[in-house]
């Protein structure tokens, strides 16, 4: 892959590497395929030179949780455009998710598709398998196959595993492969076909609700199977406050577990669904089902817990949930459309308004999006460790920026965010020393 590539010397950053406790301006040499050097500076005659003063540069970002729809969904979103708006997002690896058609448990169907990757893709993907067939929640996948196909964790995500049986006899066979099950947290009886947060909002809308105490009590659940067969549990998407405080207490008492959260559960509430001006030329009607999203935006109160979970490290990484979907599949009724937002493109700014608003250390939100998702995964990347990939990103955290969702490189339109301004702009993106995003001009092979 990296045979023939040109150095590139990255020239005057601000270096940002949570893995080795970096940060100092500096510059980063990319030398066939692999980070060669990090120091002041350095030279290289035959480099192509970026100039980086006054932006960061940091390991790629790593997503654990995204959908990218192929096989099955192509309308929807497909290897190609998934991995281009990934590598616009800053993103160089990313785990997607296994509610494809077929779904992805078994080991042929997964090896097809790293086909597609290596023909089509621009970043480093890894599936998640399904842990049972179908994600029916009844059998379980072969995991040892899986794992041997390239699988790096396993989920039903999309749907809860609600039975506790087969739920425990999934983790214990997780031991013996040493990878995690990662749950979507919603007990069914309680979400009950809700479209939103059950609350005031949603009393007021009539919209039905999916309350934060269907997420808690399957995170309390698996908090318990996780203690008694020692096995690794990742919660995805956590929205609720009950939960980071379970998850902080199961952390204390030594349990595995681990969880992640979205940029859109960070940032957003449930009022945005009964419609918000966000400026003059940017708004949302009431039932814009842009804002329709599993588990629902929550309230105030949920999103400052989910924010200080992620400060104090209950929270272990930020994942983005990227869903793209059809027009089609979103213009409709509230009850009828597709649950998903498209978040690759939206992600960085996001956690940036954060960062600007002083309520998330940037260094933390590095971390999160870097060593944090690769250590909790066994993941290689993350780091810009001299002869580590060079997978790096460089973003500038000042540059305010119109989310314009005509220019996504992802199929998925389907964004709240469309027309708002956010601040930090992913300038260049390289996996493994080669150039796959650039804001001006894209270099996609
Ligand atoms: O909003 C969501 N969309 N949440 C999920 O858990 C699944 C995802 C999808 O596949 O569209």
């Amino acid at each position: 892959m990296s045979k023939a590539l040109r150095p590139v010397l990255i020239r005057g950053g601000r270096v940002i590497d949570p893995a080795q406790s970096l940060d100092q301006v500096s510059d980063v040499l990319l030398h066939d395929g692999l980070v060669a050097a990090v120091g002041p500076n350095l030279n290289a005659d035959e480099a192509e030179v970026v100039e980086a003063a006054g932006q960061i540069v940091c390991p790629g970002f790593i997503d654990l949780h995204c959908h990218l729809r192929e096989p099955g969904y192509e309308a929807k979103e497909t290897i190609a455009t998934g991995t281009a708006a990934a590598a616009a997002g800053g993103f160089t690896t990313v785990c997607c998710m296994p509610n494809t058609l077929p779904v992805l448990d078994t080991a042929p169907v997964l090896e097809s598709l790293t086909r597609t990757v290596a023909a089509q893709g621009v970043v480093r993907v890894h599936p998640i398998a399904a842990i049972t067939r179908d994600q029916a929640g009844r059998e379980l996948v072969e995991m040892a196959e899986l794992n041997e196909a390239g699988a790096v964790g396993f989920s039903d995500d999309g749907a809860c595993l609600t039975d506790s049986g087969v739920m425990r006899r999934a983790l214990e066979y997780s031991l013996l492969v040493g990878r995690p099950i990662i749950q979507h947290a919603e007990d069914p009886a309680l979400s009950h076909h809700g479209v939103m947060h059950e609350g005031p909002v949603s009393a007021r809308l009539g919209l039905p609700g999916w309350p934060g105490m269907a997420e808690e009590i399957i995170v309390a659940r698996d908090i318990a199977l996780a203690k008694i067969t020692g096995a690794h549990v990742h919660v995805a998407h956590v929205s609720s406050a009950g939960s980071v405080d379970l998850i902080r207490r199961a952390k204390a008492q030594g349990t595995h577990v681990t969880a992640e959260v979205t940029p859109h559960h960070l940032t957003l509430t449930d009022d945005l669904v009964a419609g918000h001006w966000w400026s003059a030329t940017a708004s949302l009607p009431p039932y814009d089902t842009r804002t329709k999203v599993n588990p629902p935006l929550r309230p105030r109160a949920d999103v400052d817990a989910l924010i200080a979970g992620l400060c104090d490290g209950t929270i272990d990484v930020i994942a983005t949930d990227h869903a793209p979907h059809t027009i089609a599949d979103k213009e409709c009724e509230y009850d009828e459309a597709a649950f998903g937002i498209s978040v690759f493109e939206t992600a960085l700014g996001s956690i940036m308004s954060l960062v600007q608003t002083e309520q998330l250390p940037l260094v933390r939100a590095i971390e999160a999006l870097t060593s944090g998702p690769a250590q909790i995964f066994g993941l290689d990347g993350g780091s810009l460790a001299v002869g580590a990939a060079a997978d790096v990103t460089i973003f500038d955290p000042e540059r305010e920026w119109c989310v314009d969702t005509s220019r996504f490189r992802s199929l998925g339109r389907n964004t709240p965010l469309d027309g708002v301004f956010l601040p930090g702009q992913v300038t260049h993106t390289f996996v493994g020393g080669k150039p796959v995003y650039q804001s001006a001009t894209e270099v996609v092979s």
